[in-house]
């Protein structure tokens, strides 16, 4: 009887919790070497970004490196997406379809790229500063790449969803008087590139799930200069502010660990080409959390 109406109320109502898969160590590596892949991709982004390029001339190079790599890019085909990676400028929060537009001097150009390798998905997002950037947008930039930190240093085991959330939006919205996009949320990956739990960039502390060891999810705050509002353009795709203000994307992708997150992709080596390329300018974090970069 028991078993009867456990089956009736989980047809009605599938509990959540079944479709959340914990990793082993074995798979979280396999997942920190597609998150490498990406990592590298971006890398080569963060090395050759410059004035008058394209946003496709980008995307054709990272689809052949991934290629080169024995990957697929994960994005491209998925729900109809086009491209390798995704290009978004200014007001455009996310999901910017790579095009023949040269970009120029002061754009902020946030670039998410995802990969298959060896049947797990790796997914990430840096968003480079192109020369002159004035200094709201720059600060901007600097807080919410400060605030997907804030959101890791909450991912640890016992914890609970809302309490990453909530740093998140706590930084950026209290402490800082920016906007999280709510539509657009982060959430579990693996052998799928969107797997449960959803990771919104707003919440409230304790609540939402318990995070248990071996969770692997892809945080990624986009945080707005101005007011939270976006539109859809008519392509079904391009995400934009709708004061036109612009909007800033860090990703990474990590594993719920008992003591402190594990950050499986790797911005370091994204900044240190940054550093190298005369064309960008860096981005420092506001403030230094244990975990950092
Ligand atoms: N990082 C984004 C996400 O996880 C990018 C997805 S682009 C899409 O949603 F084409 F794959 F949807
Ligand atoms: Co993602």
């Amino acid at each position: 009887m028991h078993f009867k109406s456990n089956v009736v109320k989980s047809f009605i109502q599938p509990p959540k919790a079944n479709l959340i898969f914990h990793k082993t160590d074995e798979e979280i590596e396999l997942i920190r070497e597609a998150c490498l892949l990406v990592s590298k991709v971006l890398t080569h982004v963060g090395a050759n970004l410059r004035p008058g390029m394209t946003g496709a001339q980008l995307d054709k190079e990272a689809e052949e490196l991934i290629r080169d790599h024995q990957a697929a890019p994960a994005f491209k085909g998925y729900k109809g997406y086009p491209s390798t990676l995704c290009v978004s400028i200014n007001d455009v929060v996310v999901h910017g379809i790579p095009k023949e537009e040269e970009f120029k001097e002061g754009d902020v150009v946030s670039v998410d790229c995802g990969v298959l390798l060896n049947g797990y998905f790796g997914d990430a997002a840096y968003t480079f500063a192109l020369g002159e950037v004035n200094e709201k947008t720059m600060h901007l930039l600097r807080t919410t790449k400060t605030s997907l930190y804030k959101g890791i240093e909450q991912a640890t085991h016992g914890k609970r969803l809302g309490d990453v959330s909530f740093a998140i939006q706590n930084f950026v919205e209290k402490e800082h008087n920016y906007s999280v996009v709510r539509e657009l949320v982060g959430h579990g990956i693996g052998k799928s590139l969107h797997e449960d739990p959803e990771v919104p960039n707003y919440g409230k502390r304790g609540n939402g799930i318990l995070l248990r060891d071996g969770l692997v999810i892809a945080i990624e705050p986009m945080i707005n200069l101005g007011e939270k509002e976006i539109k859809q353009s008519k392509d079904g795709w391009t995400i934009s502010t709708r004061d036109h203000k612009p909007s800033a994307h860090y990703e990474h992708t990590i594993a719920v660990r008992k003591t402190k997150a594990d950050i499986l992709s790797d911005h370091v080596m994204i900044e240190a080409a940054v550093d190298g390329n005369p064309n960008l300018q860096m981005v420092e974090a506001l403030e230094e959390v244990p975990i950092f970069p």
